[in-house]
């Protein structure tokens, strides 16, 4: 049919790559980490080490973690000159927008870890993002709001540095809420890693080059703004309120079924999982203690996501598509009960997936047999044939 393989001996496609960092079974709805199943991680480990066990490939001893831990907290301030790009912005420039300009900046800032050929210039880049990127991303939000920035500190941890640069004032003390914390550290843990999703795929093109891995991960947290990828916590929690009632669930239910409706349910179907997500089946444990555990009885978005989870796998159309709920179904409703607005769940999202990114661009460049990624093509456009002069036309 005029379908032609650009073919070539020498080709040697990345369109797949090998991995020993995350499995997933989309048959099976199952997710794991170096071997370790997402729903242990989350109940029993906690983000850092998650982030310890994704770059080095085993859980860490007491003393590993301890280690790992302090050289995160010690890189966790950015450079001051960089407050200049914050305010090159609009104020009502989107938090997503900042994140990829200044992790892009970085690339002309931390000169001293970017020699990918440098293991321990590597290492250094991957922890000053895994370090930084919740102070950028609270950053990005204090500056969104009019907000003095807020500086990390090296008493208190990880989750509840971040939560604290985002919603401390100068003006009075500010106690992180443990409940909160240990909430925004699973959800960190939740949104790690993922295999070879398009985000992921975007930092391992990009770096396949030799590019300046700062603006690799610039590029990654592009793809992820996306509301067919780390945008749909944003764009589901906005369709959930757009709901506003479980009486209105039919008439989105029949908008998503519809061919001529762009309209698609936000934190539904995936490309990979034809089963539950397992993240999601976490995400809804957490969405109902949180809540209770803030005292926020009948949330009327948690009452709608369950009633409209329940109508769609009801639905033939959704079960023989497949399509259930997935990690960005319930993420919104607990990052909506903390307080952030929606304009910071895909910035959240970013923060979280920055160690999957960097432990994926680790593994890449350190293989010496790494070659220029250059997906494959299916040409279906014209044969050959000969210039026509204009006047012939
Ligand atoms: C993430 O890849 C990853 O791992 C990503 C991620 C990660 O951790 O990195 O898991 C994070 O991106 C999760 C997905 C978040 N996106 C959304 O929730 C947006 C809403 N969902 C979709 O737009 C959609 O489901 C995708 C983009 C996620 C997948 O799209 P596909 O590949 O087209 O889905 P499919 O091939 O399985 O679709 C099969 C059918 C299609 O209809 P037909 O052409 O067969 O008639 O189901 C339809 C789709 O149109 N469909 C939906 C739907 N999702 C798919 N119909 C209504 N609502 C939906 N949400």
């Amino acid at each position: 049919q005029g379908k032609v393989f650009t073919y070539d001996p020498g080709f040697t496609s990345t369109a797949a790559c090998e991995s020993t960092i995350t499995f997933i079974d989309g048959g099976k709805g199952e997710l794991l980490h170096r071997g370790y199943p997402i729903d242990q991680l989350a109940e029993k480990s906690h983000y850092l080490e998650v982030c310890y066990l994704l770059l080095y490939g085993e859980l860490p001893s007491a003393a590993q973690l301890e280690d790992f831990e302090s050289r995160v907290t010690n890189h966790t301030m950015l450079h001051e000159q960089m407050m200049n790009f914050f305010r090159g912005f609009r104020r009502d420039a989107h938090p997503m927008a900042v994140m990829t300009g200044v992790v892009g900046a970085m690339s002309a800032f931390y000169h001293d870890s970017t020699d990918i050929h440098d293991p321990w210039q590597r290492e250094v880049a991957s922890i000053r993002l895994i370090a930084k990127m919740p102070t950028i991303a609270a950053m990005a939000y204090k500056y969104t709001i009019g907000q003095p920035f807020v500086y990390p500190r090296n008493d208190i941890d990880y989750a509840s540095n971040f939560l604290r640069m985002c919603f401390a004032v100068p003006a009075e003390d500010y106690q992180v809420n443990p409940i909160l914390a240990r909430a925004m550290d699973r959800i960190f843990t939740l949104h790690a890693d993922h295999e070879q999703n398009a985000s992921t795929s975007t930092v391992r093109l990009a770096s396949s080059s030799g590019a300046n891995p700062f603006a690799c991960i610039a590029a990654g947290i592009a793809c992820l703004w996306g509301p067919a990828h780390g945008g749909a916590n944003q764009a589901c929690l906005e369709m959930l309120q757009e709901i506003g009632t479980v009486d209105r669930i039919p008439e989105f239910i029949a908008r998503a079924k519809d061919k001529d409706d762009p309209f698609r349910l936000m934190g539904f179907g995936h490309r990979v999982y034809k089963n539950f997500d397992p993240r999601a089946k976490v995400m809804k444990q957490s969405a109902d203690e949180v809540l209770d555990l803030l005292g926020i009885e009948n949330n009327p978005t948690l009452q709608v996501a369950k009633e409209l989870e329940a109508a769609a796998l009801a639905d033939p159309y959704f079960t023989e598509k497949k399509l259930f709920p997935n990690v960005d179904f319930y993420s919104g409703i607990i990052l909506e009960a903390m307080g952030f607005p929606t304009s910071m769940f895909t910035p959240i999202f970013a923060l979280s997936r920055t160690v999957g990114w960097i432990s994926q661009w680790k593994e890449m460049i350190g293989d010496p047999t790494m070659k220029i990624g250059r997906p494959r093509q299916l040409y279906t456009g014209e044969t050959l044939r000969d210039y026509v002069d204009i006047e012939d036309r």
